[in-house]
């Protein structure tokens, strides 16, 4: 398990040591403590990696300070472990009493640390797991998902498999909330269109055994696969599947985890591999374009949809810190800046929905000589349902 701290403004500078005397302007000094708790090793190491950078280059442009005080990141590796989460959380909550709580990826780790941080009251935001039950009926007050529900990205899939005719379809994932989550959002608009579902296939969180999975596939011949896969799994996948030849009869989509950040791990085999995504790389706006280029400097590497997410919980933290002006004991008026956070984000406009889920494009995407090519939007302005969250609706 990783443990790091960075200090990237340690508030003993020069603004530190001439702020006036008194307990509430030592605090004032003092750096916000933010805990990020996300995967640093396994399958889903590249997205952790890809939003912790996002959120420190967010700091740095900002001069190092949000709301007037210096952020100190504090990270911890959950290794996208369910069972870990719990004692992880506390560490960060009540061990580090960290003043915002950032994560996670993996939809089982954020149920039990979103359960934990809502009993806690810490102000935390979720830059990636897509959970359903955390913004429907365990909404909290306190509690922020800036990335997408994970009913709401596979439901638009649905609608665009619908829309580009297709009419069958097996669906393949790992069995686990998100890959559950994501087969029934698939499942309502893909029914509802009058598609039919063939087979559900799972394997468990991460194999990456896919071949009796493929050799089951090649003999339902399906007009299409649905699948959810991200990070190391899926451009494992993706290989497998065209090394069985399967990308020359079958349409393979998915939700467009399946395809970022491993555009050009795949190579050619992903070409024609179609996704629905809240972001696409060559979206046509000046968020986009100015966060790519700035993601490219620092980290010689491209953005893909975690940076981006990454990037948006600071701008959202950001909105809130100004608000109270970096007072963290302020925390009813800071989630409630947050709530209303609107802006124009390298994925188009962004807000939130009443049970602080984002009301966001999602966009039609295919894979073309290891870049996600964006074909058009699939569904404007998608609320997540808000089902069950009765403690904001
Ligand atoms: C999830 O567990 O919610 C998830 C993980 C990776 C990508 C997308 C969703």
């Amino acid at each position: 398990m990783l443990v790091d701290r960075r200090h990237l403004l340690a508030g003993t500078g020069a603004a530190a040591l001439t702020a006036p005397f008194g307990r509430f302007a030592i605090a004032q000094g003092a750096p916000i403590k933010v805990g990020l708790l996300l995967p640093y090793s396994g399958t889903y190491a590249a997205l952790g990696e890809a939003i912790t950078r996002a959120a420190e280059l967010y700091v740095k442009q900002a001069g190092g300070t949000l709301g007037g005080r210096a952020i100190s990141f504090t990270r911890l590796d959950d290794e996208s472990e369910p069972t870990k989460a719990t004692d992880l959380t506390n560490k960060l909550v009540y061990g580090e009493k960290v003043d915002v709580l950032i994560g996670t990826v993996h939809s089982g780790v954020a149920m039990a640390m979103a359960k934990i941080a809502a009993e806690a009251g810490v102000p935390t935001l979720i830059p990636n797991a897509g959970a359903d039950v955390i913004t429907r009926a365990g909404c909290a007050p306190n509690v922020f998902r800036t990335s997408f529900g994970n009913g709401q990205v596979s439901y638009a899939t649905g609608k665009a498999m619908i829309a580009a005719g297709i009419k069958e379809a097996v669906t393949l994932t790992w069995q686990y909330a998100a890959g559950e989550e994501d087969v029934a959002g698939f499942k309502e608009a893909f029914l509802e269109g009058g598609g039919k579902v063939l087979k559900e296939i799972y394997l468990p969180f991460p194999d990456v055994e896919f071949q009796s999975a493929l050799a089951e596939i090649a003999s339902l011949k399906p007009q299409a696969v649905f699948s959810f896969f991200a990070g190391g799994g899926a451009a494992k996948f993706i290989k497998d599947f065209a090394g069985a030849k399967l990308n020359e009869k079958i349409a393979l989509w998915g939700p467009g985890f399946l395809t970022d950040g491993v555009e050009k791990a795949v190579g050619a085999a992903g070409n024609g591999v179609k996704t629905v995504l809240h972001y696409a790389d060559d979206l046509d706006n000046p968020q986009n374009k100015a966060f790519r280029a700035a993601f490219e400097a620092a980290y010689k590497t491209s953005a893909d949809v975690y940076a981006v997410q990454g990037w948006d919980t600071m701008a959202v933290l950001d909105i809130g810190l100004k608000a109270v002006k970096g007072d963290v004991s302020k925390r009813a008026d800071l989630n409630a800046a947050m709530a209303k956070a609107a802006f124009d984000s390298p994925r188009g406009p962004f807000k939130l929905s009443a049970s602080r889920n984002p009301v966001q494009n999602f966009y039609l995407r295919e894979l073309k000589d290891g870049a996600n090519r964006l074909v058009g939007v699939a569904v404007k302005d998608l609320a997540d349902s808000t089902k069950g969250c009765r403690a904001l609706t």
